[in-house]
Formats: structure tokens, sequence, C-alpha cells
């Protein structure tokens, strides 16, 4: 089978931590890299904690170390919604492996050009080492085959009443990603917010193999909703609809990322009508199958070992 290869910029993050895990078992994918920026924690801690999973796993796929801060704005995190860490209620240890010398972007480059197929780009957190990467060095962008992100939202948003906190971390650097040309597919808030496991998925996890208690455990210390009204699987909705996008639905459509410094500021103002623009920019998911998307999480977790 030829797989899909993947490079993974993220901020683990709970969430960021199973669409990791499922990454590197997938059959379908080849993870090339891990990059890391601030954003849930600082990137002192998602990177250490992307070490921990890499660890965990005794996976061999690199990761590098990307941006302290946003491209403007400073860093607000969202260590109450992961705990401190940013991967609070599991115990790994100190990580051994370290992780390589080049910079995020830098290691980014060096795989999108070394790679014979174009690669698949999939952020789930704040979108700044990608914008450094297409400013720095725009020879890349066409080796990249599509970004499918989890960010943004068609309604409203978990940071402010616009934003949604990938995009409110970083709305210009999201900017310049929309603006870039690439083809873009978003999984927004609105979707992945009902992407939910609920107890029930949770007890049977526990008991599955070693990821399903270490994600058990995370889970526990997860604010991400909660076990009564569900927990929010936003990250790993960007996996699934890379390898299972018959499990969302789409509309093309463009989507114009607000950079104002009003209350609107970090919003993804989709014009799904069309009314404004003549041609689209990205693809929109506008809704999960929610009990097929349970299905897949379970099918994934047992291969995830
Ligand atoms: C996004 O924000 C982060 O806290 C999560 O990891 C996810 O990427 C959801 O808004
Ligand atoms: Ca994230």
């Amino acid at each position: 089978m030829r797989k899909i290869p993947l490079i993974i910029d993220t901020d683990p993050g709970i969430d960021d931590a199973v669409a990791i895990s499922f990454a590197m078992f997938h059959p379908k994918v080849d993870l090339k890299l891990i990059t890391t920026v601030a954003g849930n924690v600082s990137v002192d801690k998602t990177t250490e904690n992307a070490l921990k999973l890499v660890e965990f796993f005794g996976s061999d796929v690199p990761v590098a170390r990307g941006c302290q801060e946003p491209l403007l704005k400073p860093l607000e995190d969202s260590s109450e919604i992961h705990g401190e860490s940013g991967m609070d209620g599991f115990d790994f240890g100190t990580p051994t492996r370290k992780v390589i010398p080049e910079h995020a972007v830098e290691a980014l480059r060096k795989t999108l050009l070394e790679s014979k197929e174009p690669v698949t780009l999939m952020p789930i957190a704040a979108l700044t080492n990608i914008a450094l990467l297409f400013k720095l060095y725009p020879e890349t962008k066409s080796k990249v085959k599509e970004i499918v992100l989890m960010g943004g939202s068609l309604s409203r948003g978990n940071t402010t009443t616009a934003a949604e906190f990938n995009i409110f971390t970083d709305p210009e650097a999201a900017a310049i990603l929309f603006e870039s040309g690439v083809k873009i597919t978003m999984i927004g808030l609105d979707v992945t917010s009902r992407a939910v496991l609920m107890q029930k998925e949770v007890e049977q996890i526990k008991t599955m193999n070693r990821a399903g208690e270490m994600f058990a455990a995370l889970f526990s210390h997860y604010r991400g909703g909660s076990m009564k009204t569900g927990l929010k699987m936003h990250d790993v909705c960007a996996l699934a609809a890379i390898v299972e996008p018959e499990l969302f639905d789409f509309a093309d459509t463009f989507v114009e990322i607000e950079t104002g410094k009003g209350p609107a500021n970090g919003a993804t103002v989709a014009d799904l009508k069309m009314k404004y623009h003549r041609e689209t920019n990205s693809t929109v998911a506008l809704d999960v199958h929610v009990e097929k998307f349970r299905e897949w999480f379970l099918e994934m977790l047992e291969q995830t070992k």
C-alpha cells in the first residue's frame, strides 16, 4: 500500500497526544516528522510532551522544536484545559529521547524538499512554524500536497466568542497560510466539538491496551468537555479527515482570517455562499458522522501499541 507522507505540527496537548499516537501506527500513514510550537503550553513543554509520546511508543519519528511565540501576539496558553504540563494525568517519566538539532522551520524545509512525493501537513496548533516556513522558503509550497488543519470555526469560538484557540493564538500566521495558495482543508471547532467520546467509550478504552490506559489517564485531567457532555477529540479529527474523509461532510469555500484588533480577532470568516469571492481558497468540514467517528476511534486504538 502506498502510504501518505505526513508531518504533524503540534502543541501537545491531550487531544494532540491522541492524534500523534494514531498517526504513528496508522497503516496508511508514513509519519516523517513532528514539529512543536507554543500553544496549549510553552514550546519547552510541548516539545517534551512530543518526546514523551515518541518514547512511550518506542518510535523513531524525529521531533523538531519550533517557535516559542506567535508572530506578533504574546502567547496566551491553554493550561486550564490540558494541565500545567500540557499532558497532565499520566506519568511518562523524563524522556531520554532528544530533539533533532534543526529548528522546526528548517526541519520542515529539509523534509519537504527531500521528499520524492508531495507531503501532507497536519497542523493541530497555532500556525506560526508553517507561516514562517512559507515566508522564508516559499519554494517549499510546491512540495506540500495539502494542509489539513484543526482550527477555526464556522460558528463560535472557544477562546473568544469569535475565535477558536489555534487561530486566535496566531491569527497573522493563519492569514499567511490561507493566502498562500496551498490547498487547505479546515476542520473547525464547530465540527470537532461534536466528535466526542462519552464515558462508555472511555471505560472501554481504559482496558483495551497500554495506549488506551494512557489516554484514559490523560482524559481524567482533560477539560475539553466532560465525561457527562463528552470529551472533545479536536485534533484527531484532522487525521481522520486525511485517512477517512467519508467521516465528514465538506464544502469548498473562501475563508478569511480576521487580524483586526477588535473582538473578531482570530475569527475564520467563511463566505459559504461565495457572495464576496469568486475563487475558493479552502475546503471546510461541515459535519462529522459521530457514531462512525467513535467506531473509527476504537479501531485506531486497537492498532496503537
Ligand atoms: C484546539 O486548541 C487546543 O487546545 C487543542 O489542542 C486543539 O488543537 C481546539 O480549539
Ligand atoms: Ca492542539
